[in-house]
């Protein structure tokens, strides 16, 4: 997550290869920028003002030219694979999955969308450096750093229909908060229905869009956005207070190999997955309920239609619906934004 730019679309192709040209951190002319991607040294000058609008820390010396303060770990699919293979070889297999990365998309779940409606596309990892038209939660707009943070989608088919899927999100959560874990990063909780968060904090957010049959069979497009290193000036355009992993981790975006991440973050899901299509979200709860930070705290949820509800997190059910506490009553929700109420 997440700021809006006036004009999203602002890192274009040739942005791209010119940021690949600099993600080596030295320092670069214009000239051999120009020459390389074929372009006036003017043009190269507005790509870059352009990358910076981006979010991208850009040093120009005169007589020196131009190098990237903080250089990306420009996603490769290659290096996702390969980083793939590893973790089958850690856990002993896993499904096939298909890793494919983009430099710019309007949103990985939009195409995974879109791809559904004519082949299947279960096992299909789709990453973005860069989303035009990222999508959150309650229709709203996610946008992320290009070369900071991480946007993917994964597809993933189930027999079964929309009902055995309510809970599918919270258990993302669970992969997601495993992996973040497996890969060092500590204290990353759960908040209800499905953010990821540090210290209050959110880090990354979950979207899960489900296509099909009443009783099934479906497909689901299991989008997750996770902030590696967002700057400082990023953040103080952001509606919800927010933090990434780098600060997490307490080291440089330098330390985090967004690649191997991902990876990661994609053979945890497979394998949450798998269990989930056999024996639903109940495995689950228990540790959803350890991880979530919200947990026995006096809540207000603010419900879809505006009303509020004032409660005690008593935990989730078998399907994921939160359940407050008020008393000796108990009461379930199936949406809504929960926010810690001072006690
Ligand atoms: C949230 O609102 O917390 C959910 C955010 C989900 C964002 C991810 S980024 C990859 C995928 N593509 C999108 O357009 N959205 C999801």
């Amino acid at each position: 997550m997440a700021y809006t730019h006036e004009d999203k679309s602002v890192l274009t192709p040739l942005g791209f290869s010119l940021l690949r040209q600099l993600s080596d951190g030295a320092f670069h002319s214009g000239e051999d920028l120009a020459a390389q991607v074929g372009l006036t040294r003017a043009r190269v000058s507005q790509v870059l003002k352009d990358a910076e609008s981006a979010g991208l820390a850009l040093e120009r010396i005169k007589g020196r030219g131009y190098r990237l303060l903080e250089t990306p770990d420009f996603l490769d699919a290659k290096a996702v694979r390969t980083a793939l293979a590893e973790q089958a070889v850690l856990r002993g297999g896993g499904p096939r999955l298909t890793v494919e990365v983009v430099d710019q998309l309007d949103s990985t779940s939009s195409e995974l969308l879109r791809r559904a409606q004519k082949r299947d596309v279960h096992g299909v990892v789709l990453a973005a450096e860069w989303q035009t038209a990222g999508r959150g939660r309650r229709g709203r707009t996610w946008t992320a750093i290009a070369g900071g943070s991480l946007t993917f989608s994964l597809g993933w088919g189930f027999e079964q229909g929309a009902g055995f899927l309510a809970g599918l999100s919270l258990a993302v959560g669970v992969a997601v908060a495993r992996a973040l874990e497996a890969e060092g990063f500590r204290g990353i909780g759960l908040k209800w229905p499905n953010d990821i968060i540090h210290r209050h904090l959110k880090v990354g957010g979950i979207l899960i869009e489900v296509n099909g049959d009443a009783l099934g069979p479906s497909t689901t497009v299991i989008g997750v956005g996770l902030n590696v290193r967002l700057p400082a000036s990023a953040r103080k355009d952001i509606a919800v207070p927010v933090t990434d992993l780098s600060s997490i981790a307490g080291r440089g975006a330098k330390d985090i190999d967004r690649n191997r991440l991902l990876a990661c973050l994609v053979a945890e899901l497979a394998a949450v997955l798998e269990q989930y299509a056999k024996e639903g979200f109940s495995p689950f709860a228990a540790e959803w309920q350890h991880r979530h930070a919200y947990q026995g705290k006096p809540v207000t949820l603010l419900l879809p239609d505006g009303a509020t509800v004032a409660g005690k997190v008593a935990g989730v059910d078998a399907s994921g619906a939160l359940v407050l506490a008020d008393g000796p009553r108990r009461a379930r929700f199936l949406s809504g934004e929960i926010s810690l109420r001072r006690a």
